[in-house]
């Protein structure tokens, strides 16, 4: 067995690294051969198309990056049919992530995605509206995410990760009370809010005024999460907050992640994933460590 090989609720992965939901696309096939990576993570899929918000949407900062997409995607009939054949042409793990404005609605997606063959789990994106609670998002109510959580696992028997937004009082009650309504594994952080002004117009640098920010900056707030949470639950956990190298990866693995995704870092370097998949098997050879026991092995 590959020193590297990891179980993800039902999913066996070859390596413990992926890429982060609306990061990373078809198009980075050009580039290297998608099966090399442990698990394919699809942008986040709504029941209708979605062209997503106005320009400006993307601005860069400092030491991270504002978006404002909006979810821009085909909807759940185009993607099964024109997407979901071509990431099923690759040797690896399927995550489809999926987000809907009610919970009935994210019942019917996962009921409709589990009647086509190749997908191995949902990343649930809770970061968005909840009409049925004046539009706050699924994620910030422990409650709505059990709720949530528990109709999904009627609904499916394949992997089930729940994707928590970082924007909470404390995600470890929230990861909680997913694992409790039967999530097999968690997906965190999702972007935090943030928002950048040009001086000279004095207006918003993005059309949205507010964005989801990512990258470097947030990588500290990512890790004491990814900490907190493992500290929290014992069903596994896929990090993702700033990673841009194996030293990060690693800093989220030693914190008690079961697996890694590259976000941002693609736009940077479209093959950084490559590098942090080879870097975590010669860490584990060097250091004489098998994988599984490396994670969660911060000595505090
Ligand atoms: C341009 C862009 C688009 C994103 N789209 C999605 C999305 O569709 N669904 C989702 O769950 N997260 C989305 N995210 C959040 C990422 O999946 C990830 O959780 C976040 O960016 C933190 O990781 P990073 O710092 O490595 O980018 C997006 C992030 C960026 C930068």
């Amino acid at each position: 067995m590959s020193r590297c090989e990891i179980n993800f609720g039902k999913m066996k992965w070859k390596n413990p690294v992926t890429v982060a939901s609306g990061t990373f696309g078809l198009e980075y096939a050009e580039l290297f051969d998608l099966s090399q990576l442990g698990a394919l993570t699809t942008k986040t899929i709504t029941p209708l198309p979605k062209t997503g918000n106005e320009p400006q949407r993307i601005v860069e900062t400092e030491a991270g990056l504002l978006n404002s997409i909006g979810l821009q995607n085909p909807g759940i009939e185009e993607f099964i049919r024109s997407e979901l054949p071509e990431y099923r042409k690759f040797a690896t793990n399927l995550i489809v992530s999926i987000s809907a404005s009610s919970i009935q609605e994210f019942v019917k997606m996962v009921k409709k995605l589990d009647t086509r063959p190749g997908i191995d789990a949902y990343e649930i994106n809770v970061s968005c509206p909840n009409v049925e609670n004046e539009g706050i998002a699924f994620g910030t109510d422990p409650d709505i995410v059990f709720k949530l959580t528990q109709q999904l696992r009627k609904s499916t028997q394949k992997t089930l990760i729940i994707k928590l937004t970082p924007n909470v009082t404390s995600i470890a009650d929230i990861a909680k009370h997913a694992e409790k309504a039967g999530a097999d594994g968690l997906a965190l952080i999702n972007t935090l809010y943030g928002m950048a002004v040009d001086v000279n117009t004095r207006k918003p640098k993005l059309h949205n005024i507010i964005g989801g920010y990512s990258g470097p900056a947030i990588k500290p707030i990512a890790l004491q999460s990814v900490y907190k949470v493992a500290q929290a639950v014992s069903i596994p956990i896929l990090a993702m907050g700033g990673i841009a190298s194996t030293n990060d990866a690693l800093e989220f693995i030693i914190a008690g992640a079961t697996a890694v995704a590259a976000g941002t870092y693609n736009f940077i370097n479209p093959l950084g994933t490559l590098d942090i998949i080879q870097g975590i098997q010669y860490y584990c050879i060097d250091n004489n460590v098998e994988y599984k026991n490396l994670v969660g092995s911060i000595q505090t």
